[in-house]
């Protein structure tokens, strides 16, 4: 049996060598495009759940007032070492609470990590609770059902060790839903490092959740947000292509009493709207 998300762990430190933050400079664009036209300009307050590393983060943080949050003490580590104005807490994106209100909170691929529905409608609170009225929320899942392939092997393209002394690694993904009745599947990953001419193979399982587009929608508007699909450019392997944005129509008290959304004019019903950036 393999350990367990090993690469938020014993191999953190792995992930600057693997997935370099340069590599997120492109579709850092795309995230602070979809912040500016729906938010206007303006230095406004970010909040990212599942900060990591802070690679997507760190080519939003000269446009931003960042706040990062994970549950891993060795990611939030590089995370405050590649981001050092952004105030970084230990957390669970499902049950932190910050006590404050930001203009946009974002999750990148770490909702990949929500399991179940209910661990979808948790998130969406705490982004909730964390938003003032207006405010935006992000979410880019790796995978929907819609982009799920059985099987798939992902090979990560990494480039060549920058500095001297760094091993050089290779990682392969296996895909596999074993049990297509539940909303999970699982990604086994080996890492491949050589360092300094000496060879190791390590393990690792990832479970994280799938849902079909419809679902995303569905729960997001439940919980308040007026949401929308918008375009990612993904990694070239199906993953990460989607980003669902929500404006927070709802407050809490509106939610708790059961109040619906007056929809715009031309919304109809919870069909997703598939829109680019202008
Ligand atoms: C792929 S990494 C994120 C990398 C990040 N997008 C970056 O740019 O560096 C996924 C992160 O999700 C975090 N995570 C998983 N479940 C979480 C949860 N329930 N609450 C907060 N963070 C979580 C992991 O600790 C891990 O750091």
């Amino acid at each position: 049996m393999a350990g367990s998300r090993r690469l938020y762990s014993d191999l953190a430190y792995l992930w600057p060598l693997v997935s370099p933050p340069e590599d997120y400079a492109e579709e850092a664009g795309y995230w602070r495009d979809a912040i500016r036209a729906r938010l206007g300009e303006g230095r406004h307050r970010i909040l990212e759940l599942g900060v990591g590393g802070g690679h997507n983060l760190s080519h939003l943080t000269s446009d931003f007032e960042a706040t990062g949050v994970d549950l891993s003490p060795e990611m939030l580590e590089h995370s405050r070492r590649l981001n050092p104005d952004v105030e970084h807490r230990v957390g669970d994106m499902r049950t932190v609470r910050l006590g404050k209100l930001f203009d946009a909170v974002l999750i990148h691929d770490a909702v990949s990590y929500m399991l179940t529905e209910d661990d979808l409608r948790a998130v969406f609170t705490t982004a909730r609770v964390h938003l003032r009225p207006g405010g935006l929320l992000l979410a880019a899942p790796d995978l929907v059902v819609e982009s799920f392939e059985e099987g798939r092997v992902l090979r990560w393209d990494i480039p060549p060790p920058s500095r001297p002394g760094d091993p050089e690694v290779k990682v392969e993904e296996r895909l596999t839903d074993p049990d297509p009745a539940d909303t999970t599947i699982e990604s086994w990953i080996t890492y491949t490092i050589n360092e300094g001419g000496r060879l190791r193979v390590e393990t690792d399982l990832h479970v994280t959740g799938l849902f079909p587009m419809a679902t995303w929608v569905s729960l997001m508007e439940d919980a308040g947000f007026e949401t929308e699909i918008l375009p990612l450019p993904g990694d070239g392997d199906g993953c990460g292509e989607h980003l669902f944005s929500g404006i927070l129509q709802k407050s809490q008290s509106q939610i708790l009493a059961g109040a619906s959304v007056t929809p715009p004019p031309g919304r109809v019903g919870l069909a997703p709207r598939f829109s680019s950036y202008s």
